[in-house]
């Protein structure tokens, strides 16, 4: 049932070139320039005239929230909040009629998201759920929203279903900001194009298989891990140092790379590997100056970068290689080699990476 892999998380690390195929198949098509999502449509005048968007989600689900606020405000033009579902439903939150509440959950039956979504729903909002068990609670208790196909994600630490929610979030936003004209024709037919080329992408991230596997081994006896980036890479680094904690039980955090000199920067010295997720994008000489600033604290510095970034390179002790693709898209690949390295770190101090302790695989109690 493992499919030959050791663990299923592997297995299903390894899956994500299919499951994002199998996400966009029969939605994306490239060549017409069309996003065909039936349960979006239907909510497509209040979703373009929302005052704002709410992404409400926990753990994982909460990073790509996040990264999909960034996608969001960037191709649609509408202002999104994302929140953790366990903080918005405890703080009579302000709901105005208009709002429109996208509720993100890989097992459909997280507690605290399910109960923030009925307080919404109650109040007025429009709920479109991101979830990957059909016919979960959070599917039943949302309008609206559009499955993630990822399949069953049996590994407790979520990986393929991850990728999958980036995947129909981008669409999602892709889809509106088209009908809305917030997107030129241009841009947009070029991100679905892109996006057609992610699976393939994803599958050649993963050949960092075995180099990967090496760096664990190197860095597994580390106390603390710092991962760090920037734009739609900050949330990738959130979702990197979340696997290395829950896999490794190595302390770790993630980082805005330019606010780790308001506090995080003290923590560097010798010992410390920080792991830079520095794909060419926007933001990618900046984050160079802050790679800069951990070399010159002798920070052990580690990078998910482009192929070809010879000047990353030259700041790294060691690197993983990424192949490009529009900074939009990029999270749904930089997170690859990131859920290696956990699973590694976490295979190589012989912990029980499918089942890691004091985890469950869905959060059923608040
Ligand atoms: C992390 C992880 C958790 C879940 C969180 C939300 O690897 O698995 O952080 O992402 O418990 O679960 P869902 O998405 O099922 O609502």
């Amino acid at each position: 049932e493992k499919g030959g892999y050791e663990h299923f998380m592997l297995k299903e690390i390894f899956e994500q070139p299919q499951t994002i195929y199998d996400c966009l198949r029969g939605r994306l098509d490239a060549n017409a320039g069309t996003i065909t999502m039936a349960g979006i449509q239907q909510y497509a005048d209040q979703l373009i005239k929302a005052n704002r968007i709410v992404m409400i989600a926990c753990g994982t689900s909460w990073h790509a929230g996040l990264v999909a606020e960034y996608i969001f405000e960037e191709l649609c033009r509408i202002n999104v909040e994302v929140e953790y579902a366990s903080e918005f439903r405890y703080r009579n939150p302000v709901i105005n009629e208009g709002d429109v509440i996208i509720a993100i959950s890989q097992s459909g039956e997280t507690a605290d998201t399910l109960v923030a979504i009925e307080t919404a729903k109650a109040k007025g909002a429009i709920i479109l759920g991101v979830v990957n068990v059909v016919g979960s609670s959070i599917a039943r208790a949302s309008h609206g929203g559009a499955y993630t196909h990822a399949g069953p994600e049996i590994g407790v630490a979520s990986t393929k279903a991850f990728t999958a929610q980036l995947a129909v979030l981008t669409m999602m936003a892709l889809k509106i900001a088209h009908i809305k004209g917030s997107i030129s024709e241009e841009r947009y037919r070029l991100l679905l194009k892109e996006m057609e080329e992610v699976p393939e992408k994803v599958a050649i991230a993963l050949k960092q298989n075995d180099h990967i596997k090496q760096l664990a081994d190197k860095y597994k006896d580390a106390r603390d891990f710092l991962y760090l980036g920037r734009g739609y890479n900050f949330p990738v680094a959130l979702e990197g140092a979340l696997k290395l904690k829950e896999i490794s039980y190595i302390h770790a955090e993630g980082y805005p790379a330019a606010e780790m000199k308001h506090g995080p920067i003290a923590l560097v010295d010798e010992n410390l590997p920080v792991v830079f997720v520095a794909t060419k994008d926007a933001y990618h000489e900046k984050v160079v100056s802050n790679m800069q600033e951990i070399k010159a604290r002798k920070g052990k510095v580690i990078s998910v970068i482009t192929e070809g970034d010879t000047t990353s390179t030259e700041l790294s002790l060691d690197t993983m290689v990424i192949p490009e693709t529009d900074e939009i898209l990029a999270p749904m690949i930089n997170v690859v080699p990131l859920q290696l390295l956990a699973y590694y770190i976490g295979v190589a101090k012989g912990l029980d990476v499918d089942k890691p302790r004091n985890l469950a695989k869905s959060v059923t109690v608040e």
